[in-house]
Protein backbone atom coordinates (compact mmCIF):
# COMPACT_ATOMS: atom_id res chain seq x y z
CA UNK A 1 0.00 0.00 0.00
CA UNK A 2 1.03 3.74 -0.31
CA UNK A 3 2.80 4.07 3.02
CA UNK A 4 1.63 8.21 2.53
CA UNK A 5 -2.15 6.80 3.48
CA UNK A 6 -1.30 4.26 6.28
CA UNK A 7 -3.05 4.96 9.57
CA UNK A 8 -0.75 2.85 12.55
CA UNK A 9 -1.93 2.45 15.84
CA UNK A 10 0.25 2.06 18.46
CA UNK A 11 -1.48 1.12 22.00
CA UNK A 12 0.46 -0.03 25.46
CA UNK A 13 1.10 0.73 28.69
CA UNK A 14 2.33 4.05 30.47
CA UNK A 15 5.90 4.08 29.12
CA UNK A 16 6.05 1.46 27.01
CA UNK A 17 7.92 3.52 24.23
CA UNK A 18 4.61 4.31 22.03
CA UNK A 19 5.82 7.99 21.57
CA UNK A 20 9.42 7.93 20.61
CA UNK A 21 8.63 5.04 18.12
CA UNK A 22 5.68 6.72 16.80
CA UNK A 23 7.39 10.25 16.02
CA UNK A 24 10.33 8.76 14.16
CA UNK A 25 8.08 6.21 12.10
CA UNK A 26 5.60 9.61 11.06
CA UNK A 27 8.75 11.31 10.27
CA UNK A 28 10.34 8.09 8.16
CA UNK A 29 6.74 7.57 6.55
CA UNK A 30 6.18 11.77 6.34
CA UNK A 31 2.96 10.75 8.09
CA UNK A 32 0.84 12.93 10.76
CA UNK A 33 2.07 11.91 14.22
CA UNK A 34 -0.67 12.26 17.35
CA UNK A 35 -0.25 11.73 21.12
CA UNK A 36 -3.38 10.82 22.13
CA UNK A 37 -2.15 10.76 26.17
CA UNK A 38 -1.43 14.48 25.33
CA UNK A 39 -5.02 14.98 24.91
CA UNK A 40 -6.19 13.49 27.79
CA UNK A 41 -3.42 15.30 30.05
CA UNK A 42 -4.39 18.81 28.72
CA UNK A 43 -7.82 17.99 29.45
CA UNK A 44 -6.53 17.17 32.90
CA UNK A 45 -4.92 20.59 33.16
CA UNK A 46 -7.63 22.61 31.42
CA UNK A 47 -9.91 20.72 34.81
CA UNK A 48 -6.97 21.34 37.66
CA UNK A 49 -6.19 24.67 36.59
CA UNK A 50 -9.53 25.89 36.59
CA UNK A 51 -10.28 23.92 39.79
CA UNK A 52 -12.66 21.54 37.94
CA UNK A 53 -13.15 17.71 39.13
CA UNK A 54 -14.31 14.73 37.89
CA UNK A 55 -17.86 15.65 38.10
CA UNK A 56 -17.69 18.88 36.30
CA UNK A 57 -16.73 17.06 32.97
CA UNK A 58 -19.38 19.24 30.92
CA UNK A 59 -17.62 22.57 32.15
CA UNK A 60 -14.25 21.11 30.96
CA UNK A 61 -15.18 20.39 27.51
CA UNK A 62 -16.87 23.34 27.09
CA UNK A 63 -13.65 25.12 27.88
CA UNK A 64 -11.60 22.71 25.49
CA UNK A 65 -14.51 23.64 22.36
CA UNK A 66 -13.64 27.26 23.23
CA UNK A 67 -9.82 26.65 23.24
CA UNK A 68 -9.23 23.55 21.35
CA UNK A 69 -6.30 21.51 21.85
CA UNK A 70 -3.87 21.76 18.93
CA UNK A 71 -0.37 20.51 18.29
CA UNK A 72 2.67 22.48 16.96
CA UNK A 73 6.98 21.62 16.17
CA UNK A 74 9.89 22.60 17.69
CA UNK A 75 13.47 21.07 17.51
CA UNK A 76 13.09 19.04 20.38
CA UNK A 77 9.66 17.75 19.51
CA UNK A 78 5.93 18.56 19.76
CA UNK A 79 4.40 21.39 21.26
CA UNK A 80 1.03 21.03 23.26
CA UNK A 81 -1.28 23.93 23.07
CA UNK A 82 -4.67 24.32 24.48
CA UNK A 83 -5.94 27.68 22.75
CA UNK A 84 -3.36 29.65 22.49
CA UNK A 85 -1.36 28.93 26.16
CA UNK A 86 1.74 26.47 25.41
CA UNK A 87 1.06 23.70 28.22
CA UNK A 88 3.45 20.95 26.64
CA UNK A 89 5.20 21.01 29.88
CA UNK A 90 2.74 21.88 32.22
CA UNK A 91 1.09 17.99 31.43
CA UNK A 92 4.08 16.54 32.28
CA UNK A 93 4.08 17.74 35.64
CA UNK A 94 3.15 15.08 38.35
CA UNK A 95 -0.35 16.46 39.20
CA UNK A 96 -1.55 16.10 35.68
CA UNK A 97 0.43 12.71 35.69
CA UNK A 98 -1.11 11.46 38.54
CA UNK A 99 -4.78 12.54 38.56
CA UNK A 100 -5.09 11.72 33.81
CA UNK A 101 -6.35 8.41 34.39
CA UNK A 102 -9.33 9.25 36.60
CA UNK A 103 -10.02 11.92 33.39
CA UNK A 104 -9.57 9.35 31.06
CA UNK A 105 -12.27 7.03 32.38
CA UNK A 106 -15.09 9.62 32.00
CA UNK A 107 -16.93 8.31 29.47
CA UNK A 108 -17.89 12.45 28.06
CA UNK A 109 -14.50 13.18 28.09
CA UNK A 110 -13.20 10.23 25.75
CA UNK A 111 -16.61 10.73 23.33
CA UNK A 112 -15.05 14.54 22.67
CA UNK A 113 -11.42 13.71 22.61
CA UNK A 114 -12.16 10.40 20.15
CA UNK A 115 -14.23 12.60 18.03
CA UNK A 116 -11.61 15.11 17.45
CA UNK A 117 -8.80 12.14 16.72
CA UNK A 118 -10.96 10.66 14.40
CA UNK A 119 -11.17 13.87 12.23
CA UNK A 120 -7.90 14.45 12.84
CA UNK A 121 -7.44 10.79 11.55
CA UNK A 122 -9.22 11.90 8.20
CA UNK A 123 -7.12 14.08 7.10
CA UNK A 124 -4.82 10.80 5.49
CA UNK A 125 -1.69 9.32 6.76
CA UNK A 126 -1.21 9.03 10.56
CA UNK A 127 0.24 7.13 13.09
CA UNK A 128 -0.99 7.86 16.75
CA UNK A 129 -0.91 6.25 20.10
CA UNK A 130 -3.06 5.59 23.11
CA UNK A 131 -4.38 3.21 24.94
CA UNK A 132 -7.59 2.13 22.78
CA UNK A 133 -6.60 3.30 19.37
CA UNK A 134 -6.71 -0.07 17.78
CA UNK A 135 -9.50 -0.85 19.49
CA UNK A 136 -11.95 2.47 19.52
CA UNK A 137 -10.74 4.99 17.84
CA UNK A 138 -9.05 3.55 14.53
CA UNK A 139 -10.81 0.25 14.40
CA UNK A 140 -10.06 -0.30 10.82
CA UNK A 141 -6.41 1.25 11.29
CA UNK A 142 -4.15 -1.08 8.39
CA UNK A 143 -1.67 -1.84 10.89
CA UNK A 144 -2.09 -2.32 15.05
CA UNK A 145 0.77 -2.48 17.13
CA UNK A 146 0.67 -3.45 20.79
CA UNK A 147 4.13 -2.44 22.91
CA UNK A 148 4.64 -3.74 26.16
CA UNK A 149 7.85 -3.97 28.51
CA UNK A 150 8.44 -4.53 32.02
CA UNK A 151 7.43 -2.54 34.52
CA UNK A 152 10.93 -2.25 35.93
CA UNK A 153 12.32 -0.83 32.02
CA UNK A 154 9.51 1.48 31.87
CA UNK A 155 10.14 3.30 35.54
CA UNK A 156 13.70 3.48 34.38
CA UNK A 157 12.72 5.08 30.69
CA UNK A 158 10.35 7.19 32.57
CA UNK A 159 13.16 7.88 35.42
CA UNK A 160 15.69 9.40 32.79
CA UNK A 161 12.86 11.28 30.65
CA UNK A 162 11.95 13.08 33.84
CA UNK A 163 15.86 14.46 34.35
CA UNK A 164 16.12 15.62 31.19
CA UNK A 165 12.99 17.88 31.66
CA UNK A 166 14.51 18.98 34.89
CA UNK A 167 11.42 16.88 37.25
CA UNK A 168 13.11 15.12 40.35
CA UNK A 169 11.77 11.67 40.94
CA UNK A 170 12.37 8.61 42.68
CA UNK A 171 12.48 5.04 40.97
CA UNK A 172 10.56 2.87 43.39
CA UNK A 173 7.88 5.79 43.41
CA UNK A 174 8.04 5.32 39.60
CA UNK A 175 7.17 2.33 39.67
CA UNK A 176 4.42 1.96 41.81
CA UNK A 177 2.55 4.85 40.03
CA UNK A 178 3.38 2.98 36.30
CA UNK A 179 1.43 -0.14 38.16
CA UNK A 180 -1.20 1.79 39.03
CA UNK A 181 -1.71 4.27 36.45
CA UNK A 182 -1.91 0.29 34.56
CA UNK A 183 -4.28 -0.97 36.60
CA UNK A 184 -6.89 2.04 36.16
CA UNK A 185 -6.13 2.22 32.35
CA UNK A 186 -7.11 -1.26 32.13
CA UNK A 187 -9.98 -2.14 34.54
CA UNK A 188 -11.98 1.34 34.03
CA UNK A 189 -15.36 0.22 32.36
CA UNK A 190 -15.27 2.43 29.25
CA UNK A 191 -12.24 1.68 26.20
CA UNK A 192 -9.97 -0.13 28.76
CA UNK A 193 -6.13 -0.68 27.74
CA UNK A 194 -6.77 -4.12 25.91
CA UNK A 195 -4.31 -5.55 23.23
CA UNK A 196 -6.79 -5.75 19.99
CA UNK A 197 -7.79 -9.24 18.80
CA UNK A 198 -5.56 -8.02 15.23
CA UNK A 199 -2.96 -6.44 16.69
CA UNK A 200 0.56 -7.41 16.80
CA UNK A 201 2.14 -7.65 20.20
CA UNK A 202 6.02 -6.21 20.35
CA UNK A 203 7.67 -6.70 24.02
CA UNK A 204 10.59 -4.00 23.96
CA UNK A 205 11.97 -5.28 27.22
CA UNK A 206 16.13 -5.18 26.31
CA UNK A 207 15.37 -3.78 22.99
CA UNK A 208 16.77 -0.27 21.81
CA UNK A 209 14.13 2.00 19.70
CA UNK A 210 15.97 1.58 16.27
CA UNK A 211 15.16 -2.24 16.41
CA UNK A 212 11.46 -1.72 17.41
CA UNK A 213 10.94 1.19 14.56
CA UNK A 214 12.62 -1.43 12.19
CA UNK A 215 10.43 -4.28 12.92
CA UNK A 216 7.06 -1.77 12.51
CA UNK A 217 8.31 -0.30 9.65
CA UNK A 218 9.01 -3.77 7.85
CA UNK A 219 5.83 -4.66 9.28
CA UNK A 220 4.02 -1.71 7.61
CA UNK A 221 5.74 -2.50 4.19
CA UNK A 222 4.71 -5.89 4.08
CA UNK A 223 1.11 -4.74 3.84
O1 LIG B 1 0.39 8.02 27.12
P1 LIG B 1 0.28 8.91 28.34
O2 LIG B 1 0.95 8.36 29.56
O3 LIG B 1 0.67 10.32 28.07
O4 LIG B 1 -1.30 8.93 28.64
C1 LIG B 1 -1.84 9.65 29.69
C2 LIG B 1 -3.10 8.97 30.22
O5 LIG B 1 -4.16 9.10 29.28
C3 LIG B 1 -2.97 7.49 30.54
O6 LIG B 1 -3.05 7.27 31.92
C4 LIG B 1 -4.13 6.82 29.88
C5 LIG B 1 -4.88 7.89 29.16
N1 LIG B 1 -5.09 7.60 27.74
C6 LIG B 1 -6.23 6.95 27.39
O7 LIG B 1 -7.04 6.59 28.24
N2 LIG B 1 -6.50 6.74 26.07
C7 LIG B 1 -5.63 7.12 25.13
N3 LIG B 1 -5.93 6.89 23.84
C8 LIG B 1 -4.42 7.74 25.48
C9 LIG B 1 -4.17 7.97 26.82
Amino acid sequence: MNLKNIRIAIDGPASSGKSTVAKIIAKDFEIIYLDTGAMYRAATYVALSNGLDEADFAQTINILKENPISFGASSDGQLVYVGEVDVTEAIRQPDVTNAVSGMAAIPEIREYLVDVQRVIASHGGIVMDGRDIGTVVLPDAELKIFLVASVEERAERRFKENLQKGIETELTTLQFEITERDRKDSTRKISPLKQAADAILLDTTGIGIAEVVERIETYAKEL
